[in-house]
């Protein structure tokens, strides 16, 4: 049963939201409702329908419990429960008393609503009714309309205008373009206050393991805010701007959807979509960072952006391209962003073998693969740095710079990309 109800102001869970939430009327999903993944059934929508939670079907053939854009053909999907875990055609998602609960076809429990318990948290707290709201937020809430639960306290990978991300919090990014599992990047706000951009220790996520864009390292941030007008930034306690992450000021922001995201490339996007029909042109990017994730990441450890031996570019759409090297092929087709397997036999370290005439070298203009070298020789002429890789079985390829630098690096290559920055040439190895 779906009531139409107005909120009261002091379900207020934050002073930055109190004021867009409080007059809000929400359908509100009663006790016992459920929902079915593949069945008919409709989702829970918000009052204006821009928003329902339900579930999605994705590349797989499995499902999110997930919110999403209802009004836009792309469904764009804006957080999910499960989305390590997707569930096959037959799960259930019911309203319960002790909380929101997923099941998969067998009845095993697959996730649930973590309630806030509150000060007084020795009482059980109970479930009586939930909201999808117009702001993209799914609240559970007590009998006094208090929220017990939101999934705007539990981000994926995407902001919605009015959503904060408190210290502690942090969005993170898909596994790649089709596949929603948790990835390889995080914007993660600290409890000490700092902003960045890391890498993970995929597919842990015990640390984090490189920084690649800071925010703020000083340890003041209070919370992240993405307001209605489209800005994105660190606040501090009293929600004083700290840094402009994206200082936008959209004035006809009441004729846009709009939602920032950390990317499967680890690109953090603000991205708005027209409302009005006759001006349909999907997602459109109003600004990014960094602006060159192709350069921004270097890992110690792991691969870069993009997978190993692979170099990333950054194309004419500012997004990175992941290409593999003469004589590699990728590892998974459908990802480009999974690196790349040498595709040939690989040089003998035999003593006295001949093998070497087997190979030789293409030419990379600007490709580097920083981190990868385990030698560095100086001021030797181009053609002594080519033999001197010819010659050594471990050698991958070199790397020279007008001037007489000379480095040897070795597979699996991290870090590889294209960019006029780089300023040397690569000479990789090839079977003829
Ligand atoms: C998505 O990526 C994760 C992490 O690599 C992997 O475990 C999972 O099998 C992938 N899912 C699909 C449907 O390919
Ligand atoms: C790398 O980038 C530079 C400058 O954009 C370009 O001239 C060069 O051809 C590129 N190299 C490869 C291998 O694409």
């Amino acid at each position: 049963m779906v009531l139409s109800v107005k909120l009261p102001c002091y379900i207020c869970f934050s002073f930055l939201t109190c004021f867009t939430i409080s007059a809000q009327s929400y359908n509100s999903v009663t006790l016992g409702s459920s929902l079915i993944a593949g069945d008919i059934s409709l989702p829970w929508v918000s009052p204006s329908k821009v928003f329902a939670f339900g579930f999605q079907k994705i590349e797989s053939g499995s499902f999110l419990l997930a919110i999403w854009f209802n009004r836009i053909p792309e469904r764009t999907i804006t957080w999910s429960a499960n989305r390590d875990i997707p569930v096959p055609r037959g799960s259930k998602v019911e309203l319960t008393a002790r909380s929101l609960i997923l099941t998969d076809p067998s009845g095993r429990e697959v996730w649930r609503a973590r309630l806030l318990t509150g000060s007084s948290s020795s009482r059980g707290v109970t479930v009586a009714s939930a909201a999808m709201l117009d702001t993209g937020n799914f609240v559970l809430m007590d009998r006094a309309s208090a929220v017990l639960w939101q999934s705007f306290d539990e981000p994926t990978d995407t902001l919605l205008p009015t959503q904060t991300l408190n210290q502690g919090k942090q969005l993170i990014a898909s596994f790649s373009r089709k596949n929603y599992s948790s990835g390889r990047f995080s914007f993660n706000l600290g409890y000490n206050g700092n902003l960045a951009l890391y890498t993970t220790d995929f597919p842990l996520f015990n640390t984090l393991n490189t920084n690649y864009e800071t925010f703020a390292d000083q340890g003041f941030g209070s919370l992240v805010v993405f307001d209605q007008s489209g800005s994105l930034y660190l606040a501090d306690s009293n929600g004083g701007v700290l840094v402009n992450i994206f200082p936008n000021e959209i004035s006809h922001e009441k004729a846009l959807y709009q939602r920032v995201i950390l990317e499967y490339d680890g690109v953090l996007r603000h991205y708005v979509y027209s409302k009005s029909a006759s001006r349909y042109g999907g997602w459109s990017i109003k600004s990014f960072t960094p602006d060159n994730i192709c350069t921004a990441v270097i890992q110690q450890t792991g691969s870069g952006v993009c997978g190993f031996n692979s170099y990333c570019k950054l194309g004419d759409d500012s997004r990175p391209h992941c290409i593999c090297p003469p004589g590699y092929a990728p590892l998974d087709p459908n990802n480009e962003m999974s690196g790349c397997y040498q595709n040939f036999a690989p040089q003998s370290c035999k003593e006295g073998s001949q093998d070497k005439n087997q190979y030789d070298f293409k030419v990379l203009q600007d490709v580097d693969w920083p981190l990868s070298d385990y030698e560095h020789y100086q001021n030797v002429p181009v053609e002594w740095c080519r033999e001197v890789c010819l010659t050594d079985c471990f050698c991958a390829v070199a790397i020279y710079r007008n001037g007489g630098d000379c480095w040897k690096k070795k597979v699996p290559l991290s870090n590889g990309k294209n960019d006029t920055s780089v300023d040397r040439i690569a000479f990789i190895k090839i079977r003829i």
